[in-house]
């Protein structure tokens, strides 16, 4: 039964860790996966999350099922973060929330709802996007459509081209938008741009399909919620993929949600029965060990405090990295003008480079990006920096 099965190209994000842990050389950088790292190149456990681990752990709790739909105040409390605690969203009820498998099992879920309970069969996501979501799509059942996004001459959103293409998708075509840190060219739309999007949405009835996996590391939490917030006021229905994998460093933990906004609270019990059979068909009920560490941090004032700080200290090495590249770009007297690289939001940089180039790196340089010239800012340290500046101006 085997002996046609082809072999598939490895995951052009994912292997290249793989690549990067087999390089031998000290002078290597992983500028690959979207996982944050610090000046010392690891992922740190954060502190909050490090209390809640160890009281967790003393609690000694039987580890029964939870809920298909998820730990029952998690789910609220991951309304309270996206909409407000007071939104209206959230006292009607007219929402529904299910916790996922990382904001990809949220992306999974929400396409199999629309699938299945509502009839969708076209799907389209941004060019360029986050490589998964066409795979996603398409393996949900979706026909695959695309809008374009990025202008590569300019180094910018090209919004006119993205509303024009909106505009001819086919009414019911599911739209995954990037409601921040645009995944991979770090360019969002400001207020008045989603405000246009949403005209668009509701004049084409396209339906809106928000992914918000890097939630805190353009602004803040309340700032990066801008796209749903409006969403949320614009009365249209939509759903939103969230994600703890990076603001928490939770990544292994597969830690998300589906949140489902509809118009009432009897139309939300109704779509939460749908997620209840998509997740029994898949994978039964999540784990339970991310959503209880999640739910501790959120659930209280002062840890969640502490998150917001450690947050935004991993926010904050970021912009500076984005700074020091730039800068060291500068002074090497490179061909590119990189300044363009502050102007980015959240973990990644589109840099413009080719995949020859990338290649170049990773050869000649250990440095390790994926080939669409995507780079993950965060293995960017005080220590790699003017390396990795000099490698990219050599290669250029
Ligand atoms: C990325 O884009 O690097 C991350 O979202 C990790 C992944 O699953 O691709």
């Amino acid at each position: 039964v085997f002996s046609s099965v082809s072999t598939l190209p490895d995951d052009p994000i994912l292997s290249l860790t793989g690549k990067f842990l087999a390089d031998p050389r000290d002078c290597k950088v992983n500028l690959g996966v979207g996982m944050y790292l610090d000046e010392n190149g690891v992922t740190p456990v954060l502190d909050v999350v490090r209390e809640a681990e160890e009281a967790i752990a003393l609690s000694h709790r039987p580890h029964t099922y939870i809920p298909q739909t998820g730990l029952p105040l998690y789910d609220r409390l991951v309304q309270e973060l996206l909409f407000g605690k007071d939104s209206e969203v959230v006292t009607s009820k007219r929402a529904c929330t299910v916790q996922s498998l990382g904001g990809t099992g949220a992306l999974k879920l929400g396409c199999d709802l629309m699938y299945w309970a509502c009839g969708l069969r076209v799907g389209a996501a941004s060019v360029p996007t986050w490589g998964n979501h066409n795979d996603i799509l398409e393996r949900s059942g979706y026909t695959v459509a695309a809008y374009r996004y990025y202008d590569a001459g300019t180094h910018g959103l090209n919004f006119e081209a993205m509303c024009e293409d909106l505009k001819k998708l086919p009414a019911k075509t599911l739209v995954i938008l990037h409601a921040c840190c645009h995944n991979p060219t770090g360019y969002d739309l400001d207020a008045n741009q989603w405000s246009e999007i949403i005209d668009i949405c509701k004049h084409c009835q396209l339906v809106p399909f928000l992914d918000l996996a890097y939630q805190g590391f353009k602004a803040g939490l309340e700032e990066d919620s801008l796209a749903v917030r409006l969403f949320a006021d614009s009365g249209l229905d939509f759903l939103v993929a969230s994600s703890f994998s990076k603001s928490f460093n939770l990544y292994s933990e597969r830690i998300g949600a589906l949140t489902v906004v509809t118009h009432s609270e009897n139309e939300a019990l109704r779509v939460a029965s749908h997620l209840k059979c998509c997740a029994r068909a898949n994978y039964s009920n999540p784990a339970a060990f991310g959503g209880r560490i999640v739910e501790r941090v959120l659930s209280d004032p002062d840890k969640f405090a502490h998150w917001e700080k450690e947050l935004a200290g991993m926010r904050n090495r970021i912009l500076a990295m984005r700074q020091a590249l730039a800068d060291e770009m500068r002074a090497i007297g490179a061909k590119r003008d990189f300044s363009f690289v502050t102007e980015q939001a959240g973990m990644f940089s589109f840099t413009g480079l080719t995949p020859e180039q990338v290649d170049r790196l990773s050869s000649e340089f250990g440095i390790y990006a994926v080939r669409n010239g995507r780079i993950c800012v965060c293995g960017l340290n005080r220590k790699n920096v003017a390396y990795v500046a000099r490698s990219f101006a050599a290669v250029l």
